[in-house]
């Protein structure tokens, strides 16, 4: 049985003192709770998480990483970088990173092979647009991102990751895709990772974001398929991200 992960990804906020708020908020709700929780925050704010979360339940990681190991990569942060602060997961090709900042599905794949490198745990975000969806794509767009990295690290090195369908058209607007659609997509998710290995495709972790809330991650969340979620603008909220937590934590295993 797959245990479900909810993560916050707190995008470009946060400061010192309304992080100390939120993870201190974080730490004293998570106790207890029958999920994996994880925050990703910016980069500066790893020492802090770490110093706040190091001994919690509560995991942090990054929100983007280099591919490359070191060098001349200005702005760039390394996997191993990350790992020195203590992080456990670091998303990978989050939509917004395809979108704004130009990244390819190879570029991912490396940033992928770049963080199992050093024993992150990269969780791959996947999913289409709004006229991707409208055009029938959604299966073929997923399937491609989802490919670019089994090309690459072959589908052995999606073990122990997690995949994160995100379709873009429910990132940040409040609409969230039903949890009739979401699970459609995380099952054609798993049956195509079940292709090439049947026991990973069943172990896999695939979670679902896009305007997660308090009032619908319980049904998301029952769904078959749908592991948890990545939460954006919900996991600023202290109370709101605990709500969701217990959603998953409800639905637990141990
Ligand atoms: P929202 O929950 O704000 O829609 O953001 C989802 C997301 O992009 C998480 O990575």
């Amino acid at each position: 049985m797959r245990k479900k992960l909810v993560a916050g990804n707190w995008k470009m906020h946060g400061s010192l003192r309304q992080n100390a708020r939120l993870l201190d908020a974080l730490v004293a709700g998570a106790g207890g709770m029958r999920c994996d929780i994880a925050v990703f925050v910016p980069c500066p704010y790893l020492a802090q998480a770490q110093r706040v979360l190091s001994g919690t339940p509560v995991a942090w990681g990054g929100q983007s990483v280099s591919e490359h190991d070191a060098g001349a990569f200005t702005g760039e942060v390394s996997a191993a970088m990350l790992g020195d602060f203590g992080c456990r997961y670091v998303l990978v090709g989050h939509s917004e990173r395809r979108t704004l900042y130009g990244e390819g599905d190879d570029a991912i794949a490396r940033k992928f092979a770049a963080a199992r490198r050093v024993g992150l745990v990269p969780v791959l975000c996947v999913g289409e647009t709004l006229a991707e969806r409208r055009d029938g794509q959604t299966e073929a767009v997923v399937s491609r991102q989802l490919q670019a990295v089994v090309d690459h690290v072959g589908s052995a090195g999606l073990v122990g990751a997690v995949v994160a369908y995100e379709p873009v058209w429910a990132i940040g607007t409040g609409v969230t895709a039903t949890p009739g659609e979401a699970q459609a997509v995380h099952a054609a998710i798993r049956a195509r990772v079940a292709l090439a290995d049947a026991a990973l495709a069943a172990d896999l972790r695939i979670v679902y974001g896009g305007s997660v809330k308090p009032q619908n991650a319980a049904e998301l969340f029952a769904q078959a398929d749908i592991d948890g979620g990545l939460i954006g603008g919900a996991a600023l909220v202290a109370g709101d991200f605990l709500a969701i937590c217990q959603a998953a934590s409800k639905l637990g295993t141990d």
